[in-house]
């Protein structure tokens, strides 16, 4: 099959173009290269003649148009997006810009395209998009499908916008969509603001590791190699028109992820200290939610899909490629907004802090 992937040189796109090139398929990666993107993340294909990269703005339709009908896919993974919700408190209008505006491009792009071709049966625009849609829970219940959506957070509440718009046009002209929703991701090539690697690149310095508020919100961690595998079990399984929520069946409190990371590299590159008493607590982030937890039995029972790793060993596997790959993770610490706290909405002095989704 030959898959546009957007958004392929950013976290979860790269692994999805990197799994999706090993099981054969062809790719087509379009991405603006913001500050989030790295082309490193794909070098491993990058040589391979089913690999082709387009660097394009999903916000510039007639570029858009222009890769559809040079490239004729057989299916859309639409990940590109602004991603980080504190950026998106400092500055919603991008995350409007690119995740509403940007989706609508892709969704009239791909509508156009499909209806040209007369309307394939087997095309596909999977959507990729995060259980943040649905909001908070409390101490008990798991998002399923079914759940309402209530975004809390300027980027849920795009990334929930461009959803409806992806089941309007299924809905309205019949494009053949499937959407998933999905919980935290981590692992390898995570871009070096975000919880998992501020938390071991800071330990690596002998920084403090400041957790939002108490640490006790708590997230369903999925391995971003189980995500990709996930992704492509869906677009090729998945029924169209239908939702599907992918977790990790891992649910942790933000402390103690900190603190099983803090024990992973205790074990890998003892110090003088445990890295856990670097451990600070600052101003939690405004509208932060509380709990995220999947329901995944819609993808175990329709597709048989279920994650492979356990929390504990994705992030031994995760820890270790952040000790093996300092090159790709230093290149990008320069970066602008990297390692500020960033999405206070305060004007007091700043601590640097952790972002978590
Ligand atoms: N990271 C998570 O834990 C998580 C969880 C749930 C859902 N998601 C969703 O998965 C998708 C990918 O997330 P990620 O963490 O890999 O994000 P990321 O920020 O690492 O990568 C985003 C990529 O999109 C590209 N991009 C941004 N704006 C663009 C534009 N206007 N045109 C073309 N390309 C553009 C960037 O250059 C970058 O390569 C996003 O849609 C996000 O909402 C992420």
């Amino acid at each position: 099959m030959k898959i546009l992937v957007t958004g392929g040189a950013g976290f979860i796109g790269s692994a999805v173009v990197r799994r999706a090139i090993a099981d054969g398929h062809q790719v087509v990666n379009l991405d603006a290269l913001t500050y989030a993107a790295c082309l490193d993340n794909v070098a491993d294909v990058a040589g391979d003649p089913a690999y082709v990269f387009e660097h394009a703005d999903i916000r510039n339709r007639a570029a858009l148009d222009g890769i559809f009908s040079r490239h004729r896919p057989d299916a859309v993974m639409h990940l590109a997006a602004e991603s980080h919700v504190d950026r998106s408190i400092d500055g919603p209008g991008a995350f409007i810009e690119t995740n509403v505006n940007g989706t609508y491009n892709m969704l009239e792009a791909a509508r156009t395209y499909w209806q040209a071709r007369g309307k394939p049966a087997a095309f596909r625009f999977h959507h990729i998009s995060t259980d943040e849609v649905y909001g908070s829970l409390g101490a008990d219940g798991l998002f399923t499908e079914d759940t309402p959506y209530a975004p809390n957070s300027p980027y849920s509440a795009s990334k929930a916008a461009s959803d409806h718009l992806v089941r309007a046009w299924h809905e309205t002209y019949g494009l053949p969509v499937v959407i998933t929703n999905c919980s935290n991701n981590y692992g390898p090539y995570h871009f070096p603001e975000k919880l998992v690697p501020v938390v071991i690149l800071r330990a690596l310095s002998d920084l403090p590791i400041p957790i939002y508020g108490t640490g006790d919100n708590i997230r369903d961690w999925l391995y971003v190699e189980d995500h990709a595998d996930a992704l492509l079990t869906v677009l090729q399984g998945g029924r169209n028109g239908r939702s599907y929520n992918i977790g990790g069946e891992n649910e942790v409190t933000n402390l103690g992820l900190v603190q099983k990371l803090c024990a992973i590299l205790d074990s890998k590159r003892p110090a003088k200290h445990s890295y856990a008493d670097l451990v600070t607590f600052v101003a939690d982030r405004p509208g932060h939610d509380l709990r995220y937890a999947i329901d995944p039995t819609r993808i175990r029972m329709e597709l048989g899909w279920r994650p492979s790793v356990t929390l504990d060993q994705g992030l031994e596997k995760t820890v270790q490629w952040y000790l093996d790959n300092e090159h790709w993770w230093r290149a990008l610490q320069s970066r602008a907004g990297v390692g500020e706290r960033l999405g206070k909405q305060q004007t007091a002095p700043q601590m640097r802090g952790v972002s978590v989704g």
